[in-house]
């Protein structure tokens, strides 16, 4: 195995159902990262697991651009309808976020003859290289692979604890203009609607809804990544409904389709129709067991309530990260997120920065049987991304074991430097 593959933790899976993870020794976990936001609808929901079985006992594969099959049509349409926007939409099926975000700006490119793109800082579209470009993460995703695609521009996400409001944020982005690139020139703005690598930090409804504004005001397609905050993670089936904005184009992956590989983008007809025929595809784009998942996962929503279940969830997730700040209040910061998209951030200390208090605080919780991530520019941040159909049980047991872990490490914080595996923060 390469040594740029790196594992959260030292943990072989053998088995999982619901939002328990078992280990290849028979040892129990209950999981707060559900592979990083993919399993929503929890692991091997009986739904999708029939539908993958009877997928299975039909074909596997043809490549679309070969031949054609009901599921993915049947997916695009089921996308065209839950994406926000009062408008004629088409959906494009591929296998991961990354080729999603690519394929945004492929689109969007198409459409407007125009080649500059505006990221925001922090943000994450992922790890291949366009997408890596528009990623405002140095360590440890970009430093060693430039140079990077050209016409790409950053402009200050809007977090006031980073000294960004509103206000000053968009300030930045008119500056961005007069400065680096004109408006006209631009194709696309791409922006999660709540960080998820960055660190849990939801975009203010008010600057999205400015960033709607000046799209419209300049002919920029306003392309919202909804990775992983999309399908129920916020409480909504996606995070950008909450905002009250409608985006041209939203990119999708992740809980999709309840574990197996599928992605696309869904939006307004007429740009994502500006790509010639040949011009959008994969081999494995929209695979056919993934559209069967992807089809018995959106079934399970409604069949299983699961928006409902989230907001709930949501709320006891947050009231046990509350207890959390309340009992620790020099160093854990605050609770951040939106929905059941939450995360705590710890506060860095002289000689014991918050990074290594976070991922010191998500190896002790593995010891006690919780699988938990870190996130954030410092990895400084724990996010919760437990399954949606997580029960009280499971919840109990997850924050019983991070009460324990937050204890232990914080009881005897020690100074150290973090080792290296403890600081790799991997999305
Ligand atoms: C917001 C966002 N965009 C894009 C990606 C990239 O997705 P993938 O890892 O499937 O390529 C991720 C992955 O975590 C993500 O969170």
């Amino acid at each position: 195995m390469a040594r740029g593959v790196s594992s959260a933790h030292p943990l072989f899976v053998s088995r999982a159902e619901g939002a328990r993870l078992w280990d290849v020794d028979g040892r129990e976990y209950v999981d707060f990262a559900g592979g990083i936001g993919v399993m929503n609808l929890g692991h091997r929901h009986p739904a999708v697991v029939e539908a993958v079985r009877e997928q299975l006992d039909a074909f596997t594969h043809t490549c679309f651009q070969v031949g054609m099959y009901e599921g993915y049509v049947a997916v695009a349409e089921r996308l065209n309808a839950l994406c926000p926007g009062d408008f004629e939409k088409k959906t494009l099926l591929l296998s991961t976020g990354s080729e999603a975000t690519e394929n945004a700006i492929k689109i969007a490119r198409a459409a407007t003859g125009r080649a500059a793109v505006v990221s925001f800082s922090y943000g994450y579209h992922g790890r291949t290289l366009l997408a890596l470009t528009m990623t405002g993460k140095v360590a440890p995703y970009k430093q060693t692979f430039g140079p990077f695609a050209p016409e790409i521009y950053q402009s200050p996400f809007p977090d006031a604890r980073r000294g960004y409001d509103t206000e000053r944020a968009l300030r930045a982005l008119d500056e961005l203009f007069e400065t680096r690139v004109a408006a006209r020139n631009v194709a696309a703005f791409i922006i999660e609607p709540v960080l998820g690598e960055g660190g849990f930090i939801p975009a203010p409804f008010p600057f999205l809804r400015e960033l709607r504004r000046i799209a419209d005001r300049h002919g920029i397609v306003l392309v919202v990544d909804e990775v992983q905050t999309g399908f129920g993670r916020t409480g909504t089936m996606f995070a950008i409904e909450q905002a009250g904005v409608v985006p041209d184009l939203l990119t999708f992956a992740k809980s999709v389709a309840g574990g197996l590989p599928l992605a696309g983008v869904v939006g307004r007809a007429e740009i994502m129709d500006a790509v010639d025929p040949g011009g959008l595809g994969g081999t494995y784009a929209g695979n056919p067991l993934a559209c069967a998942a992807a089809l018995a996962t959106l079934d399970a929503f409604d069949a299983d309530d699961v928006l409902a279940r989230a907001e709930r969830l949501g709320r006891t997730v947050r009231a046990r990260l509350d207890a959390l700040v309340a009992r620790y209040p020099s160093r854990i910061e605050d609770v951040r997120g939106l929905g059941a998209m939450l995360a705590v951030a710890f506060v860095d200390a002289p000689g014991d920065d918050g990074k290594s208090l976070a991922a010191r605080v998500v190896a002790a919780a593995f010891d006690e049987g919780l699988v938990a991530l870190t996130a954030g520019p410092k990895a400084n941040v724990l996010r919760i991304l437990v399954p949606l159909v997580a029960t009280g049980d499971d919840l109990a047991r997850g924050f019983d074991a991070l009460d324990r872990a937050c204890a232990r490490v914080l009881a005897t914080t020690s100074h150290l430097p973090p080792t290296e595996a403890q600081n790799s923060c991997i999305t």
